[in-house]
């Protein structure tokens, strides 16, 4: 697989302006639902650009950061069934940050305000900064990314038509395993026994959905914190339902609005995130 360090040598294998360039990027430690997106990209285009960079200004916290699981030889090896039509984009901090790694301000309203963007301050910044970057320096027509980082991806569509950026923002998605537990590079930190107790997320949000909680949200977050709190292993951070549109936390469910759940779950330090549908009323 031919792995680059700089976007100018990369770009210079792209054969003619008519090829399409689809671009997953991803800060590595690679799982099944990275490869759902680079599968989709290479079904969608003639050449797929995939980057393993794992950008520190999107971390808030150090540790975080500092026990972020990396394997480049074994994301390699994962990706090597779609080398044929991908290239490999490993940039180091120079190439991204050539002034410093620090991130830009941005200001996307409403959607950025709430959930990871509350309990991750400038988390958000950093993701922004580093797509930016990343998709001006490879110029793809299409990006993939995966609904599990639903905030996320809506804060990259607002990205890329803020900055006019002429890119098509493609939403992959949840890839769960078989527990239904969201793939996640994180699921590599947990224990045995997290890992164990960790598809308790998942199966709460569904066991959630089947009842009638009468469009109240408090009642639905103290079921679902109660169901969490079977597993001594896990502790909820928040709980929120959110309308798809401008992601504002409600307390009420109105009539005719899409809705999605919202939750992050500690298991031991490491920090579990998951989404579903809620749907209409
Ligand atoms: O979702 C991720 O893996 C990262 O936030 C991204 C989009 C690659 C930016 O670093």
């Amino acid at each position: 697989m031919l792995v680059f360090k700089t976007a100018q040598e990369l770009r210079s294998c792209f054969k003619s302006n008519t090829q399409t360039v689809g671009m997953v990027p991803t800060m590595g430690a690679l799982h099944e639902g990275h490869l759902s997106l680079v599968k989709k990209a290479c079904e969608e285009n003639d050449v797929v650009v995939v980057s393993i960079y794992i950008n520190p200004t999107q971390f808030n916290k150090i540790a975080d950061l500092e026990k972020y699981p990396s394997n480049f030889e074994k994301d390699k090896a994962l990706l090597e069934p779609f080398s044929h039509q991908l290239l490999l984009y490993a940039p180091d901090h120079k190439e991204i940050y050539p002034e410093g790694i620090q991130s830009k301000t941005y200001n996307f309203g409403t959607i950025a305000n709430h959930m990871e963007g509350a309990f991750r301050k400038g988390h958000f910044d950093g993701v922004a900064t580093v797509v930016e970057t990343l998709l001006r320096k490879i110029q793809p027509q299409n990006a993939y990314f995966g609904e599990k980082d639903f905030q996320q991806l809506k804060i990259i569509k607002a990205l890329t038509t803020q900055k006019k950026l002429g890119i098509t923002i493609v939403s992959c998605p949840i890839v769960r395993e078989k527990d239904g537990l969201a793939m996640s590079s994180r699921n590599r930190l947990l224990s045995p026994e997290q890992r164990q107790a960790a598809p308790r997320i998942f199966a709460s949000l569904g066991e959630l959905k089947k009842k009638n909680f009468g469009k109240k949200v408090p009642l639905m977050e103290a079921f679902f914190k109660n169901e969490i709190a079977r597993e001594k292993e896990l502790e909820v951070e928040y709980f929120f339902v959110a309308s798809t549109t401008d992601l504002i936390p409600v307390s009420v469910i109105e009539e005719g609005i899409d809705y999605r759940i919202f939750v992050a779950v500690f298991a031991g330090k490491t920090r579990l995130i998951d989404t579903v549908e809620l749907g209409r009323i």
